[in-house]
């Protein structure tokens, strides 16, 4: 009843403060976004693929939350104060990796996790119980970003690190400061504020990067398609060429993060269904390493993955045209020889951790069919046009697969006779030398992509 009976925040002041941490949820998930793809260390791309994606979620329900309260036009595309802007600006623009961390997982996510415990407190448990809600949930999200953050802060950035970047961390405490803090409660403090990383337009690096464990990233000489819709080899060596398939998806990430970057305007609900996608692709890349690791693979040392599709993707089309490209591999994943039959070699196998990784997988390709149908085919009268553009789009894309061997950028090493002898090793089975002898790689097909790989 105390509770109950104390005054809190007017709606109009709860409307006010939900629009600032709208904001700030969707500047963070701007900035997640947009380094996925040249960020080289493989748990970050991963993590931030996560992290958009929880950001994009309480995005929207902030949105709905405001719409509750008020009528349209209700102003979620402004800016609500200048120095916020400013702030998430800077932490986009950083230059490294380092300072990236440190200004999202040490300034503005804490800054944010504040705003809402604040807002718990000050607000009628009764009267505002919808909002409370939500920021309870947000709360147990921000906290586990938080607690990841410090963890990779610890093992990215020295501790002499830390004083180089003092004086830029002041600029987005005093961002906050200006703004009155995230929330806007307190009394707005006076200093000049100026931009240091983003004293320039941001610019958006779309050149995938790769950590040292992806030591040949212009391999591609295992053909994995070729071994697993052939029907002399037996399911179970199938289940590493699935696992390295899922694996090699770390590239869907980066390319979709770049179509979500480069495509301004749309929608709000273009940017939540297409980050949950995302963060889907990653989920997948990560079954087949949990894959390699259950089987006692060394993955990084023996299992080459590559990035030339997303590099190709990226760098030879446009933003419109990628999505196309996804659409149509998507679509393709569908009948029989798709995810369903992924899903059944998984089953053949006797190998529980595949079949279950292709089950999800495959729910997950179906969501994506139909985020493929709202987003990318909305845009053509016909949806044969649309799976024909794709097509196109894609049979565009050239894999230098010669030019790349002569300029010694990789030697395509078959290494599948290595880590197909490991699993045995680990299944305590003699290898079968047909499978031993596999040895096609992408050469022989044709130089675009369109026929060469298909996962997605
Ligand atoms: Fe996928
Ligand atoms: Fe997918």
């Amino acid at each position: 009843m105390e509770e109950a009976a104390r005054p809190g925040l007017s709606v109009e002041e709860c409307v006010r403060r939900l629009k600032r941490y709208h904001y700030a949820f969707k500047r963070l998930h701007q900035i997640f976004t947009a380094r996925i793809t040249a960020e080289p260390i493989y748990e970050l791309k991963m993590a931030f693929g996560l992290h958009a994606h929880y950001c994009a979620e309480h995005v929207t329900a902030l949105r709905q939350r405001v719409g509750e309260m008020r009528e349209p036009p209700l102003g979620l595309e402004q800016v609500p104060h200048e120095a916020l802007e400013i702030c998430f600006d800077e932490i986009l623009g950083a230059p490294k990796t380092e300072e990236l961390l440190m200004g999202v997982y040490e300034k503005a996510l804490p800054a944010l996790q504040a705003a809402l415990q604040r807002h718990v407190v000050n607000t009628n448990p009764l009267a505002d119980a919808p909002s409370i809600r939500l920021c309870r949930f947000a709360l147990l999200e921000i906290g586990d970003m938080i607690e990841f953050g410090r963890g990779a802060v610890e093992k990215v950035v020295g501790p002499e690190k830390r004083s180089v970047f003092k004086p830029w961390l002041q600029l987005l405490d005093d961002c906050f400061a200006v703004a009155g803090g995230l929330h806007g409660a307190e009394k707005p403090a006076e200093k000049k504020l100026e931009r240091q990383f983003s004293a320039r337009p941001y610019q958006y690096d779309a050149v995938p990067k790769r950590d040292e464990r992806f030591p040949d990233p212009y391999n591609m000489g295992v053909n994995a398609e070729v071994f697993l819709y052939d029907n002399k080899f037996p399911p179970e060596p199938k289940t590493l060429m699935m696992f390295y398939k899922r694996l090699r998806e770390v590239d869907v990430p980066e390319m979709m993060a770049s179509i979500l970057t480069e495509t301004p305007d749309q929608p709000w609900e273009y940017y939540r269904d297409l980050t949950r996608q995302l963060w889907d692709e990653a989920r997948h890349a990560m079954m087949g390493e949990v894959g390699f690791v259950s089987l006692g693979i060394d993955w990084p040392e023996k299992v080459m993955i590559n990035f030339t599709r997303s590099l190709g993707l990226i760098t030879q089309l446009k933003s419109f045209e990628r999505h196309a490209v996804l659409y149509f591999i998507e679509q393709g994943l569908m009948p029989k020889t798709g995810k369903r039959f992924e899903w059944e070699v998984g089953l053949a196998s006797r190998n529980p951790l595949s079949a279950l990784f292709q089950d999800y997988d495959w729910a997950d390709e179906v969501l994506h069919a139909r985020i493929g149908r709202d987003w990318y085919l909305k845009n053509f009268d016909e949806p044969k046009t649309a799976m024909h553009y794709g097509d196109q789009c894609w049979s565009r894309v050239l894999m230098h697969w010669g030019r790349w061997r002569e300029e010694g950028l990789t030697e395509h090493r078959n290494w599948w006779p290595e880590v197909y002898r490991d699993a045995c090793r680990h299944w305590g089975i003699q290898p079968d030398p047909d499978v031993l002898a596999f040895s096609t790689s992408y050469e022989q097909v044709r130089a675009d992509l369109k026929t060469i790989s298909a996962s997605a």
